[in-house]
């Protein structure tokens, strides 16, 4: 029988095509003829942001934006702006001796997407980081519509409202404030330097070459509002989540979170397998083709890649990949988070800046640690520890795997063994 016969075959009338295992789904990712197709549920807010472009328009839009992330970028915002940003926003929390972990985490990382997005705060009151982040958080249940378990419609509907108030109260001025400067580098009386350097100045300068109308850029600069802190929140309550459960059964490791910071690093990382930010990724097929399991799909046939046993595949990770476990070597070249930022096309923007880049580092230089390293320490440093009157509570609005709150008492000595720190 000739292997053409044996092949699987995706059936569009039930189950569409699954891609599973580190490889192929590495594979599937990088391969061009599979199409975004996760985030059409919200084309208010998803149509032609850079995520679901896809072929030329991608690569033109990704080329003009990465240009802000080079990785000195990520540098100089570990050391340069982050350690003020943490100490200004946990400085409240501190005073109140408690706080709620992805909301916290959702307004630590709300002044990154906003320097990245290109989102300026006049007033540097409580209140306009208050609006800002009710409204990304709008923003990322948009963009996780697909999974969520609310009403879509009336969901789209607080998006679209969403992005009127945020178009008003925060883009406009942004965007006056940037034509200006841009209009006076044309004239020559500004230098090119002194452009401010975010996504929305760079989609300005473009405009015309990348067929951007106005309500692009609004969607375009909301998507990264919510891009740059929606996973980021997250990711910080499982990993607290999952260094408390270590400690508890590792007591030896706890004071490594606050002396160790490449030890703390791999906890993030190692969290960040068993939790990648959404556990599929959906394509559909732009023509007929053989996945790199062999299975073949039509045009049009939707196709999923199983992230998540990816992550948990056994002779890359170990007997023990579904488990917790900070201490595991992992196969040469795979990275320890596995594939919880993407690869190929689609590649997380973030992921430096979040992650950090583990012990790569010139002679002499501190470790990149990453925000969210960097987030945890300072919780721990403060003795950050779940609050044994207020238990967690995942969040029933999705059917991600995420906490919807996460109660902490922090700022104390802790009272009792058994908490993190
Ligand atoms: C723990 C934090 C984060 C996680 C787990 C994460 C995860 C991901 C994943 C899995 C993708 C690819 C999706 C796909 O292939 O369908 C992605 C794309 C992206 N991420 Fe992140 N992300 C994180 C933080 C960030 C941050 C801080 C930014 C900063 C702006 C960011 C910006 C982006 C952008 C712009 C894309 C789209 C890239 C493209 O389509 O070419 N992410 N992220």
């Amino acid at each position: 029988m000739s292997g053409r016969f044996i092949r699987c075959f995706s059936d569009p009338m039930n189950a569409p095509a699954r891609v599973s295992g580190y490889q192929n789904a590495h594979q599937a990712l990088c391969d061009r003829r599979l199409v975004q197709s996760m985030y059409s549920e919200c084309n208010v807010l998803m149509e032609r942001v850079l995520l679901t472009l896809h072929g030329e328009a991608h690569t033109c839009r990704r080329a003009i934006e990465w240009k802000l992330f080079r990785r000195d970028f990520a540098r100089y915002y570990e050391r340069e702006v982050y350690p003020a940003t943490v100490a200004r926003t946990l400085a409240p929390y501190l005073a109140r001796g408690r706080l709620d972990l992805p909301e916290f985490g959702f307004r630590v990382n709300i002044n990154l997407s906003a320097d990245i997005a290109g989102i300026d705060r006049p007033d540097g009151a409580i209140e306009e980081t208050d609006a800002l982040v009710a409204l990304t958080r709008k923003f990322g249940e948009g963009a996780t519509l697909f999974h969520s378990t609310r009403d879509k419609d009336v969901v789209r509907n607080e998006v679209t409202d969403a992005l009127n108030e945020f178009n008003q109260r925060f883009l406009l001025p942004a965007k006056s404030r940037r034509e200006a400067l841009l209009t006076r580098i044309a004239e020559g009386s500004l230098a090119e330097e002194e452009a401010p350097r975010d996504i929305l100045t760079v989609l300005l300068a473009n405009r015309a070459d990348q067929d951007l109308d106005d309500d692009m850029i609004l969607r375009e600069v909301a998507f990264f509002m919510q891009a740059g802190s929606h996973s980021s929140a997250n990711a910080l309550t499982h990993s607290f989540h999952e260094l408390d459960q270590w400690c508890r059964g590792h007591p030896e490791d706890r004071d490594r979170l606050l002396t160790d910071d490449l030890f703390l690093q791999r906890c993030v990382h190692e969290s960040l397998r068993l939790h990648p930010a959404s556990p599929v990724a959906w394509r559909t097929a732009s023509e007929a083709f053989a996945l790199p399991d062999g299975t073949d799909v039509a045009e049009g046939d939707s196709v999923v890649i199983d992230l998540m046993s990816a992550n948990l595949e056994e002779p890359l990770f170990g007997e023990d990949a579904a488990h917790f476990n900070p201490h595991r070597s992992v196969a040469d070249r795979i990275p320890p988070f596995g594939l919880s930022f993407g690869i190929g096309i689609h590649t997380c923007f973030g992921r430096d800046i979040a992650g950090g880049l583990g012990n790569a580092r010139a002679e002499g230089e501190a470790p990149h640690l990453g925000t969210l390293t960097n987030l945890l320490r300072n919780l721990f440093q403060h003795h950050a520890r779940p609050d044994p009157a207020n238990p967690p509570l995942v969040d029933a609005g999705t059917e991600r795997h995420n906490w919807g709150s996460y109660p902490l008492l922090i700022g104390q000595e802790p009272d009792t063994a058994g908490t993190a720190t």
